[in-house]
């Protein structure tokens, strides 16, 4: 185990409500990875959160465990962070009530993600308004510094920032105040059938809409060849909406090969047409995601190994958080006998 008595810790984490897509690597895992060696880190599957929708419970097992082996495939590694499952440790289920009981209701309705999905539902859950409390008792029950997201996530970690102030002033320095990490290439990679809207796991069975991290290759080359462009027939970032599939494509392919805008735009200098382009950037994707799936496949064969990985992370994980549990509920005047 690395020494991480002087490092800063992350936590993050991804729900395992759907299959895990290129938004989820470049805005999220990808980010993850590269910090790994010089922070002390949890990044928690947050299946609490899956059930804020309606899932079955079987494929919700199954996509749990296929998270964790998607994590590790991607590069994270249990040596350097704590892999864990967010219903193994209830610890985060208890922080939450103990934090609904300090925060407003009006911060929660203010949430953009709860007022978008509660407009696509008929019969909106508690749990959906109250899904980003549980992610505040997620990150600041381990005093974490930071969390890196995507760019949606960003207002949800600011609430945590806002939740573990309010409770330092109410009862006395208690958490760290959790800073979001943003990254700034892959922060939002778009649909690649709208890329008006970001690419989603709830979309993600629509055709040609997202690249899962397990697409074959020929089902990779199939999204991107269908991909939506426009008529001007220029490679090059833009701002304009109507450029948006054009700039999406050379988003995705300058956050795959760690290029500078610039440099990309020279790469496509020459090229005549989108559909170069599209095969370009397939196969730059193909190329990144073929490890990725070789190494999901051999931890899948041993999930022995991966039952070990998330026992132990579950088991590091419980007794930090218990003992920040512990002084969270005698500030608040609960009876320890
Ligand atoms: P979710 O899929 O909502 O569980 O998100 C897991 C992580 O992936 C979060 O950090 C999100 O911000 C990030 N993420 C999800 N979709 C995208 C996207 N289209 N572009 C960039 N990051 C994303
Ligand atoms: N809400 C996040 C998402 O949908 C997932 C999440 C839950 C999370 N708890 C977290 C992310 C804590 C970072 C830190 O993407």
């Amino acid at each position: 185990m690395p020494d991480t008595i002087n490092m800063k810790r992350v936590f993050s984490g991804i729900q395992p409500s759907g299959d895990l897509h290129l938004g989820n690597y470049v805005g999220a895992l990808k980010g993850w990875v590269n910090q790994q060696n010089n922070r002390d880190n949890f990044f928690c599957i947050v299946d609490l959160h899956a059930l804020t929708v309606k899932q079955n419970p079987d494929e919700l097992r199954d996509r749990t465990l296929q998270t964790a082996a998607l994590y590790i495939a991607c590069g994270i590694d249990p040596i350097k962070s704590c892999v864990f499952i967010q219903s193994h440790v209830s610890v985060h289920a208890e922080v939450c009530w103990l934090l609904n009981c300090i925060t407003p209701l009006g911060w929660l309705e203010r949430m953009t993600q709860y007022k978008d999905k509660s407009l696509r539902t008929d019969s909106i859950l508690a749990g959906l308004l109250d899904y980003p409390v549980l992610m505040a008792a997620d990150i600041i029950i381990y005093d974490a510094h930071e969390v890196p997201v995507g760019e949606d996530q960003k207002q949800h970690v600011e609430l945590a920032r806002d939740i573990a102030q309010r409770f330092n002033r109410i009862y006395g320095e208690t958490f760290v105040v959790p800073e979001p990490v943003i990254s700034k290439t892959g922060a939002r990679v778009m649909g690649l059938n709208d890329a008006t809207i970001k690419m989603s796991k709830e979309h993600s069975k629509i055709r040609g809409h997202a690249v899962r991290l397990l697409d074959d290759p020929k089902e990779i080359e199939r999204s991107f060849k269908r991909a939506v462009t426009d008529s001007y027939n220029e490679i090059r970032f833009s701002d304009d909406t109507e450029r948006a599939g054009v700039n999406n494509l050379l988003g995705i392919y300058k956050v795959i090969t760690g290029k500078t805008e610039s440099q990309v735009e020279k790469d496509f200098e020459n090229l005549k047409g989108y559909g170069s382009l599209k095969t370009i950037v397939a196969e730059v994707v193909i190329e990144e995601l073929r490890p990725i799936q070789e190494k999901y496949a051999r931890i899948m064969n041993d999930s022995g190994e991966l039952h070990r990985i998330l026992l132990d992370g579950g088991e590091k994980a419980a007794e930090i958080s218990e003992s920040k549990l512990s002084e969270v509920k005698y500030k608040m005047g609960l009876l320890n006998l």
